[in-house]
């Protein structure tokens, strides 16, 4: 046989292999070496594909090996397409988590150049919305950021050639029976399934989601006009990708299904392999024995927690005296307090302070959020004053001051209970590098201005005066709306009355500590706006009140009066704002802060004067030089 017409058979034969086995494939699981995979994902044992494991700010993909030839070569359409796959995502936090996945169609294997973080492994700041990418994604976005466009912390989108979605709705499934969306978190942990359809007649690319046990819902959450022909190329690889940022976060996809011109399989859920610590061997376990060694499991596992529980009960029960009857209402059972924060699990532990460990929680009843603080203290000397002192702070009503509910105790240990503040602690922003986005001119302007008016509200709107003793950033806490809030006020009193008076120890922070207060060793509304001086300073500049050794000067404040001396204020405003300011705002912020923070106190404005300082009804006074060296030169 001429050899000529025999290659072309097999070349017929290959392109028709091609075309018809590679034009649809079902993973119900992977297996190894099946996909290509590159960054850190990659196949488990059990045939889960993890596209990121526990490695903070890394990217991972993984790619169906062979090309999808997605368009009709003689008129160059996109074809028709529908493709189904089932994720799930495991966050260390209850509540935050890594930057997501995509579903992503490439003209390359994997995304070369690609970054971490709200690139979500996609693009990278070069090529981001550049249409020579040819890339189609479909995004489960787990985290706000605002520089991209996003929605929120909780959403789907539809990208085309850049990370700002063309298309995007919270995450949601339509309920036939309601006639409407029920939202759902992609962070919870749970199955979830995502089908995503393109018509070709129709020019339409409609994005579903939904939990495990439901099935397709009716109405797609995302549907949008786009014609495909004109984004991606003939040949087109389609995978997924993932990326984490600081939170340690595994995104895991357990099955996916493609088909062209077609509906892809239907996933089978008995065949998807089982995430990590939900081992159900139930395979291997006969249907007969399973039950049977349940209920012995039962049993002894309930045996052994009633005993557990009687013993923990017996060595610590719930400390609850005469006094403390006419707080009933502020006062919560540690049973209730255990029950919401699961048992003060660590996976709910939102930090370690100076006071305690402090914990994330939901009343089981009302399902408020909270965050509760575990003190460990001793001291019965003064336990009534300081509770007497926390259940009146809980009266304290104040958009900038973090709401105090109540509190708990039991033998050598004190619980407070606060509203849960969604962002964390200001600190964090300032100086976590690993944070994808820094703070802005107006949010730390807002912060400032929120602090301010809580700490007015303590000072002079009261009847009694409450002094916080403790301002700094990161006693400043952020609720879901970048709202700054005061909190941990008061609770320094603990130490005033445990400490032994021979040797009572400044109240405050180092770096924050008004000088007057060394010597008196008594604080007062004076040395709190001292500590707003310095918290000022602290948020414009982005550097702690104590400065590395970089610096001749070791206290901010002096460095940031140095730069004004010599005619360069506005300068040691954070790099990282990139100049993205007002600099006559941003040096009459910084001249408040330096006017709070002057060390003799009669040369600081009264709280009300700092916040109509702040609101601009009043001009800012001489700073006297007193103890500072020479007089600045006005820049
Ligand atoms: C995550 O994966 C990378 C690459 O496979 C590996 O080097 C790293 O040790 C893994 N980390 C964890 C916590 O498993
Ligand atoms: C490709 O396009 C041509 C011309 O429009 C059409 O006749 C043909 O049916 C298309 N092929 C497929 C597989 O849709
Ligand atoms: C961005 O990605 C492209 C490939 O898509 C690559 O050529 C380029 O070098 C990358 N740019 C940066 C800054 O990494
Ligand atoms: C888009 O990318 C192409 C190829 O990398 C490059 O030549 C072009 O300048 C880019 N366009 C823009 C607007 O950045
Ligand atoms: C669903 O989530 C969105 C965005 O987070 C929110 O605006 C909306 O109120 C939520 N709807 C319900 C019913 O909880
Ligand atoms: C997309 O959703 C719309 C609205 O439900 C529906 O009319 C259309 O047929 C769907 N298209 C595809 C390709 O699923």
């Amino acid at each position: 046989m001429d050899p000529k017409p025999s290659l072309l058979l097999v070349l017929c034969l290959l392109t028709d292999i091609t075309a018809n086995k590679y034009d649809e494939f079902t993973y119900n699981g992977f297996k190894r070496g099946e996909l290509y995979l590159d960054g850190i994902a990659e196949i488990t044992p059990n045939g889960l594909l993890r596209l990121t494991n526990t490695t903070k700010n890394q990217q991972g993909h993984a790619f169906h090996r062979v090309p999808l030839h997605l368009k009709n070569t003689s008129d160059g359409n996109a074809y028709s397409f529908s493709t189904c796959f089932v994720f799930a995502i495991l966050t260390e936090y209850p509540d935050v988590s890594g930057h997501g996945l995509a579903l992503v169609l490439s003209p390359t294997l994997g995304l070369p150049g690609a970054l971490p973080k709200e690139y979500l492994g996609l693009f990278n700041s070069t090529n981001n919305g550049n249409s020579s990418n040819h890339v189609l994604a479909i995004e489960l976005d787990t985290i706000l950021n605002m520089d991209v466009g996003d929605i929120d912390n909780n959403h789907v989108g539809i990208d085309v050639n850049g990370i700002r979605s063309i298309n995007a709705a919270p995450a949601s499934y339509f309920i036939d029976k309601y006639g409407k969306f029920k939202n759902l978190s992609l962070i919870s942990g749970e199955h979830m399934q995502v089908w995503v359809d393109y018509s070709n007649t129709e020019k339409k690319l409609n994005v579903t989601i939904s939990p495990i046990s439901v099935p397709k819902p009716s109405h797609p959450l995302l549907s949008s006009f786009i014609d495909l022909s004109s984004v991606i190329l003939d040949a087109t690889f389609i995978g997924f990708s993932s990326a984490t940022g600081s939170i340690l976060t595994s995104h895991y996809v357990l099955g996916w299904s493609f088909k062209m011109n077609g509906q892809a399989a239907a996933l089978n859920p008995s065949k998807l392999p089982s995430l990590p610590f939900k081992k159900h061997r139930r395979k291997l376990i006969s249907l007969i024995i399973w039950p049977a060694l349940g209920v012995v499991v039962f049993i002894t596992i309930t045996a052994f927690s009633i005993a557990y529980i009687i013993r923990r009960k017996a060595r610590y029960p719930e400390v609850v005296e005469e006094w403390e009857l006419e707080h009933r209402t502020h006062r919560f059972s540690y049973k209730e307090l255990f029950k919401a924060t699961k048992g003060f699990r660590e996976e709910y532990l939102l930090g370690v302070g100076g006071f305690g460990r402090v914990y994330k929680g939901e009343l089981p009843t009302s399902k408020t959020e909270i965050a509760v603080k575990r003190i460990s203290h001793d001291s019965k000397q003064g336990m009534r004053e300081f509770v007497g002192e926390i259940v009146s702070n809980s009266q304290l009503r104040h958009r900038n001051v973090v709401q105090l509910l109540g509190y708990s105790r039991r033998k050598g240990e004190l619980l407070v209970v606060y509203e849960f503040m969604s962002n964390g602690s200001l600190d964090k922003f300032l100086y976590d590098t690993s944070k994808p986005t820094t703070l802005s001119w107006s949010q730390r302007r807002n912060i400032i201005r929120g602090v301010a008016s809580g700490l007015l509200y303590l000072h002079e709107e009261r009847e009694q005066i409450v002094v916080h003793r403790d301002i700094k950033a990161s006693n400043v806490l952020l609720d879901g709306e970048m709202t700054g809030k005061l909190g941990d006020f008061g609770l320094s009193r603990l130490y005033d009355h445990g400490g032994d008076l021979q040797n009572t120890h400044v109240v405050g922070t180092f770096g924050y500590i008004a000088p007057e207060l060394t010597k008196t060793g008594r604080p007062t509304t004076s040395t709190d706006v001292f500590a707003f001086g310095v918290f000022i300073l602290e948020v414009v500049c982005g550097r702690r009140p104590i400065l590395q050794q970089e610096s001749p000067d070791l206290h901010l404040v002096d460095w940031v009066w140095r730069s004004w001396r010599s005619g360069g204020i506005v300068e040691v405003a954070d790099a990282r704002l990139e100049g993205d300011y007002d600099p006559e705002e941003v040096k009459l912020i910084l001249k408040i802060g330096l006017v709070c923070s002057h060390p003799s106190p009669a040369a600081r404005p009264t709280t009300r004067q700092v916040m109509q300082l702040l609101d601009g009804d009043l001009s800012l006074p001489e700073i006297p030089k007193d103890g500072r060296g020479e007089e600045p030169k006005e820049s």
